[in-house]
């Protein structure tokens, strides 16, 4: 896992926050990145993780289910449903499964910002 702080990302703009479905997730591209991102209604939160399932390496998390795990957020993977926190990126579903790359999400007049790495 890797987490990026938010004192030394370059913020791009990824879409408009009506472009993101409740409670679902999108694939957003950054140079050859995917980046899957998600909104929780219920919560007013935004999360932000590689797109890429660690698991057998499919571009997939975006189009996984959404839900929370002991109050914490998650995204379940469509081929094979291992979980991933959506805060830490972490494997819930299997302790020696590689974690996700989270990222930073800023909203700002109802356009979506995620940080990455400068690079
Ligand atoms: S490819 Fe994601 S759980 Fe298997």
């Amino acid at each position: 896992m890797s987490t990026i702080s938010t004192t030394d990302v370059t913020w791009f703009f990824a879409c408009k926050t009506t472009d993101v479905p409740t409670n679902g997730g999108v694939c957003v591209k950054y140079k050859d990145e995917q980046i899957a991102l998600f909104y929780f209604t219920r919560s007013d939160t935004w999360y932000a993780t590689q797109n890429l399932c660690p698991h057998r390496r499919q571009m997939a998390l975006s189009r996984g289910m959404t839900g929370t795990h002991a109050g914490e957020p998650k995204v379940a993977c469509p081929f094979h449903k291992k979980t991933f926190s959506l805060k830490d990126g972490r494997c819930l579903t299997d302790e020696h499964e590689c974690a996700l790359t989270v990222y930073p999400v800023r909203i700002e007049d109802d356009r979506v910002y995620i940080g990455v790495n400068a690079y």
